[in-house]
């Protein structure tokens, strides 16, 4: 919460913050950037590199075993989940995007990651497979694909996610938009930002988990499954 004491200078924290942590992470974020410029060739969206320090402590804490990212992109968060874990039975991510997944299993290699699992396959197919298969269920589970659909994913993630999982959303500030009046909002993002919204309280509100919103990179979720 913001003391209203406080007189901070946000941008010059969140400066600061970061080079904290990139001195702190410096090997951490070399790779970060290596991931980011592989085989560079056009824009490819990553967590910032605090949200990829969250999902690489949350990691090392849990040591999960069954892993689900839904959104691949670059492979920054990928990578970070990947790195403290000292076992692995499955982990799985997934990127609908064709051009992004072909580099993504280069990605994989170079960066070895060979016992990550990358599928070129729409998340929500994939999801309602995993379900009526019943497989492990994960213990661990990152949300990081389009905005406007995390309201969809949440009753089948309730289906497929262990007791004492964690469910980690991205984005749960939208680039900063949940914040403004939804009569002020842009075009592009007139029908995304409610649904986002809403997202956040009803994840809030369920009885299955608990959950903490945290202002780690875009904003990011916390949720155990009880
Ligand atoms: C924000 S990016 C992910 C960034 C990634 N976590 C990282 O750190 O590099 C979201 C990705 O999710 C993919 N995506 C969006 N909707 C999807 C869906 N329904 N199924 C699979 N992938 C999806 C997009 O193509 C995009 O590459």
């Amino acid at each position: 919460m913001i003391n209203k004491n406080d007189n901070y200078d946000y941008a010059k924290l969140f400066s600061y913050l970061d080079d904290l942590n990139s001195s702190a992470n410096s090997d951490l974020m070399n790779k970060y950037q290596e991931i980011i410029e592989y085989e560079f060739t056009h824009f490819i969206p990553a967590v910032r590199f605090d949200s990829a320090l969250f999902l690489y402590q949350l990691a090392l804490i849990k040591q999960p075993q069954n892993i689900l990212e839904i959104g691949f992109g670059s492979g920054v968060s990928t990578y970070f989940i990947h790195k403290p874990l000292m076992s692995l039975k499955s982990f799985f991510t997934l990127e609908k995007d064709e051009s992004r997944y072909r580099r993504g299993l280069n990605v994989l290699k170079s960066f070895e990651m060979e016992n990550v699992t990358l599928l070129n396959d729409d998340a929500f197919t994939f999801l309602q497979e995993y379900r009526d298969k019943k497989y492990p269920k994960f213990d661990y589970i990152f949300l990081d694909a389009g905005k406007k659909d995390y309201l969809s994913y949440l009753p089948i993630i309730d289906e497929i996610i262990a007791q004492g999982g964690f469910l980690i959303c991205d984005n749960t500030f939208f680039n900063g938009k949940v914040a403004i009046e939804e009569d002020q909002l842009t075009k592009s993002y007139i029908k995304s930002v409610p649904l986002l919204k809403k997202f956040n309280i009803e994840l809030g509100k369920s009885n299955l988990y608990n959950t903490s919103y945290f202002w780690i990179g875009d904003g990011m979720s916390l949720s155990i499954r009880k």
